[in-house]
């Protein structure tokens, strides 16, 4: 036997044979991947996860095994038995690594038949999203989807090998934990033996984590399952995985450079693209700014400009009214199709309309620039120079914003700004530490409640709660957040001031983290760390912006697997030993 992939049932894989086998006695096993019969002989692509191998059956070579091979159908799983030989001049495949020879059979058995499948195992067959999930197994056959699953495990490989050459240990964490603070819903599960409580499934490992650094293991990381209830998206799955790792003793610049080392090892490694370290960074203020987002692609220009000031004095009341208006100079000609297309999303997003303008010899043209003739000089110098159109959004901060980052993003795309291939990386820094919860009318952590205070900051706790600038940061790549951290708040003071802020009582404090703010009481390391999707990185890196293009088992829209039927209902039995009774809430 020559290979490590030999086993009982078979000589080689079907992706292995070349012509330095011609002659050689083999033993293929694997799925009709096609069958096609030219006259009387017929061919079959043999197929596993390793390749494609061609298998003629000659009926003057053998008439039993010939006919046979009339019955088989794709999908059937087979073992062939016979000899490799080169294939007749012009019928070579060079595209494939099996494609200069081919085996002759000399025998065959039938493992399992297939029913005909109610997807075809093709690389570039159409099939709806639902198909896909349902018939997973079906649709992981593909050798796409097997490529993109077998990258993930050599991505995850050479992270936990990068982490542990700097030190970092893999511990696990539970899994049925108290709530978290990450801020998304939890999802529940019900004990048997203690009526009325419940288990929470982690949003991720944060608290455990830090813990584990008050337990003095000074690295920690884990490529940990987290669940989160919340609507989903492309990038956002109910389950997914982090890179989760913490460290204690560290500032800011240690996480990043932790960060860089990994992920440059790791994706030379595995995708042999060097990454340029360290990544870049930008502020929040700067990418709400220039960007309009907190998580900006950077592979192009298309900077946004405030100008408030400027519209004020213009004849369009919209303008002038506005809390705030911002411009997006595109410095190509868009057509009339292009801006009624950038007009619908921001129609989508809740905006009352796109204002636009075109600039023709230095003059403002179409759309609504007779409006704004009389600051047209001051508008045209606050642009850059080559500028051909530009797009409008008035209102309020927040949606201005993301109006305008939705449209950049479009127009990035749509005017092929980037180059496709491109990795940028760009740390996001300088986070306020609160948000403002309209809803609630009160303070809220923009990340969670363990975040800690830039030096100096502090101060502003009492005054403005909203000028305070934490220690998170967020890792974001082509316009995907691809991790957040932070170092951590261990001083025992400030986090009881930040916990009244956000309106959380001493004893409802104690009640959501108390078994942390326990730990904290007997000699808490300074610590930090950050989490990263890897899910996103993986999809990013191998070119999707789907994240279930890597997952093997992912959930729908609605978050159901229709693989497997979850969710479902259980039985009188189970509910009555959880102790619990389903409600029909007329209002659900
Ligand atoms: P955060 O909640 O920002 O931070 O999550 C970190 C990263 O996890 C990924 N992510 C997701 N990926 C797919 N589906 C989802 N539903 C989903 N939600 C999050 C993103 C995100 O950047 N404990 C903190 C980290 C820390 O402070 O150390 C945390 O979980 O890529």
């Amino acid at each position: 036997m020559e290979t490590g992939f030999a086993t009982s049932m078979r000589t080689h894989t079907c992706g292995e044979l070349n012509k330095k086998h011609v002659g050689l006695k083999v033993k293929l096993c694997g799925w009709v991947h096609s069958r096609r019969d030219h006259g009387g002989i017929i061919f079959i692509d043999l197929r596993d996860r390793y390749g494609l191998t061609q298998i003629v059956f000659e009926p003057k070579h053998n008439k039993q095994v010939y006919e046979q091979a009339v019955k088989l159908r794709n999908e059937w799983v087979v073992m062939v038995e016979g000899v490799v030989r080169l294939r007749p001049e012009g019928t070579v495949n060079e595209k494939l690594s099996t494609g200069f020879i081919e085996v002759l059979a000399d025998k065959l058995e039938v493992l399992n038949k297939a029913e005909p499948t109610p997807i075809v195992v093709d690389e570039h067959a159409k099939v709806g999203e639902n198909a896909r999930l349902k018939y997973r197994y079906l649709d992981l056959r593909r050798f796409s989807m097997q490529r993109n699953i077998i990258k993930r495990h050599e991505f995850t490989l050479a992270v936990r090998k990068a982490l542990a050459s700097l030190g970092f240990v893999e511990i696990e964490t539970p899994l049925l934990i108290r709530h978290t603070p990450e801020g998304a819903r939890d999802y529940i599960v019900p004990s048997r033996l203690h009526p009325g409580k419940f288990y929470a499934l982690p949003q991720s490992p944060q608290l455990y984590k830090q813990i584990l650094m008050i337990a003095g293991f000074d690295r920690y990381f884990q490529i940990a399952k987290c669940l989160r209830d919340e609507d989903l998206r492309a990038d956002r799955q109910p389950e997914f995985t982090q890179i989760d790792l913490e460290m204690s003793f560290v500032s800011e610049e240690d996480v990043f450079k932790v960060v860089e080392t990994f992920l440059k090892q790791a994706i030379k490694e595995c995708f042999g693209i060097d990454v340029k370290t360290p990544f870049p960074r930008i502020t929040y203020a700067e990418a709400m700014d220039k960007y309009g987002t907190d998580k900006p692609d950077l592979r192009f220009g298309l900077q946004l400009v405030d100008v408030t000031s400027i519209v004020k004095n213009s004849d369009f009341e919209i303008f002038s009214r506005a809390e705030i208006v911002k411009a997006l100079p595109v410095h190509v000609e868009l057509s009339r199709k292009q801006i009624d297309e950038l007009t619908s999303i921001a129609q989508h997003l809740k905006s009352p309309g796109l204002a636009w303008v075109k600039v023709e010899n230095n003059a403002l043209t179409s759309g609504i620039a007779k409006f704004l003739k009389p600051v047209e000089k001051e508008l045209l110098e606050a642009m850059p120079s080559n500028v051909k159109v530009i797009l409008f959004q008035a209102g309020v901060e927040s949606r201005v914003n993301q109006v305008l980052a939705a449209l950049r993003n479009k127009l990035g795309e749509m005017l092929n700004l980037y180059n496709k291939e491109e990795l940028n990386f760009v740390w996001v820094v300088d986070f306020p530490l609160f948000a403002w919860d309209d809803e609630n009318n009160k303070w809220d952590s923009e990340h969670h409640p363990f975040t800690g205070i830039k030096p100096g900051f502090e101060k502003f706790l009492n005054e403005d709660p909203g000028r305070v600038v934490s220690r998170s940061y967020d890792l974001v790549l082509n316009g995907w957040e691809l991790g957040s951290g932070s170092v951590r708040l261990t001083n025992p003071e400030l986090l009881k001031h930040v916990l009244k802020i956000i309106g959380l009582s001493e004893s409802e404090a104690v009640e959501k983290f108390g078994f942390l703010m326990e730990a904290f009481k007997y000699g808490a390391p300074p610590h930090g760390g950050i989490a990263l999707g890897l899910d996103r990185t993986v999809a990013l890196l191998l070119g999707f912006n789907d994240i279930r293009e890597v997952i093997a088992f992912p959930k729908n829209k609605a978050a159901q697997s229709p693989m497997d039927g979850s969710p479902s209902s259980v039985s009188e039995e189970q509910l009555r030993e959880l102790h619990l009774k389903i409600v029909n809430d007329k209002n659900d």
